[in-house]
């Protein structure tokens, strides 16, 4: 069974500079949330409350976030504030937290291996804050969850993206096996347009078998010089099985300006009704 989700959180962020010259990007607020709120609260819905986070060098405010405030509690005890701190509370009454640093940046594949020492040998699921997702009835993660008790092998999430965008994603080719799953056969991180298979593209949500750290281990640096998942995971679908599923729901790319303006400005409209 799932209960930990990983959080690759050790990233600077720099396409945000100067907000994140002292700030986590992780804790960028969408409306009056930081991202890796919404992402854990994706997690608790799937049923994963063991909370394991990859941090790194300037990052404490996201431990600080998930962990209670007496001084905060003691001044807005009783007064009409406190509604906004359910949310968070609830969250920090039901989930564990973990924390271990990535001492340098060498690539997603790296911070997954980094995370090893919080998950174990057992089954997980990653979830990369940057893509925001949202959807109308259960969120992405639980999606994927129902799909890996009925295939238990490792999963990833896909979207459609525009042919000329390949080279900034995961691409994916593989056997449609049922409406929007896929067997995959091969993966390519970041193809240029004429490389990529398809315009199938991966987001970031994960659920990896505990397999995947002893290929990760064994990994030569791929595109741009670093350990990359897509890789190891391409692997294991040459190994065995893996899935891709393009779950219901839409997705914000919230490491880009313009997505995390789309989200925000999508968010404010759920909240307040408007549009
Ligand atoms: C990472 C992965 C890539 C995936 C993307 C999703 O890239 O390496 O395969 O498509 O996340 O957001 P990054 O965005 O960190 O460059």
């Amino acid at each position: 069974m799932l209960k930990k989700c990983l959080f690759p959180a050790a990233g600077y962020g720099t396409r945000f500079l100067p907000a994140t010259k002292a700030m986590p990007k992780e804790m960028l607020p969408i409306v009056n949330k930081p991202l890796i709120q919404y992402g854990v609260e994706e997690a608790i819905e799937a049923g994963l409350s063991q909370i394991a986070i990859v941090s790194g060098r300037g990052k404490r405010a996201i431990e600080d976030h998930f962990d209670i405030s007496y001084e905060l509690e003691h001044q807005i005890a009783g007064s009409s504030k406190e509604v906004l701190m359910e949310d968070i509370r609830d969250i920090i009454s039901n989930c564990t937290f973990s924390y271990t640093r990535q001492l340098e940046i060498k690539g997603l594949g790296h911070a997954i291996l980094t995370g090893e020492t919080l998950i174990g040998n057992e089954p997980f699921a990653v979830i990369l804050a940057d893509d925001l997702c949202t959807s109308s009835d259960e969120g992405a993660l639980s999606q994927m969850v129902s799909l890996y008790n009925q295939h238990q092998c490792s999963i990833v999430a896909i979207e459609d993206v525009p042919e000329d965008q390949t080279q900034n994603y995961g691409i994916i080719e593989g056997e449609e096996i049922e409406d929007g799953l896929f067997k995959v056969s091969n993966m390519i991180e970041k193809p240029a347009p004429e490389d990529a298979p398809t315009n199938l593209a991966i987001i970031g949500r994960y659920i990896l078998t505990p397999d995947i750290f002893d290929i990760i281990r064994n990994l030569k640096p791929g595109a741009g010089g670093e350990i990359q998942i897509t890789d190891a995971i391409c692997e294991q679908a040459k190994q065995g099985k893996v899935l891709a599923y393009k779950f219901r729901g839409r997705r914000f790319d919230c490491g880009s300006i313009e997505g995390y303006v789309e989200a925000t400005n999508h968010i404010f409209q759920k909240q307040h009704g408007a549009g």
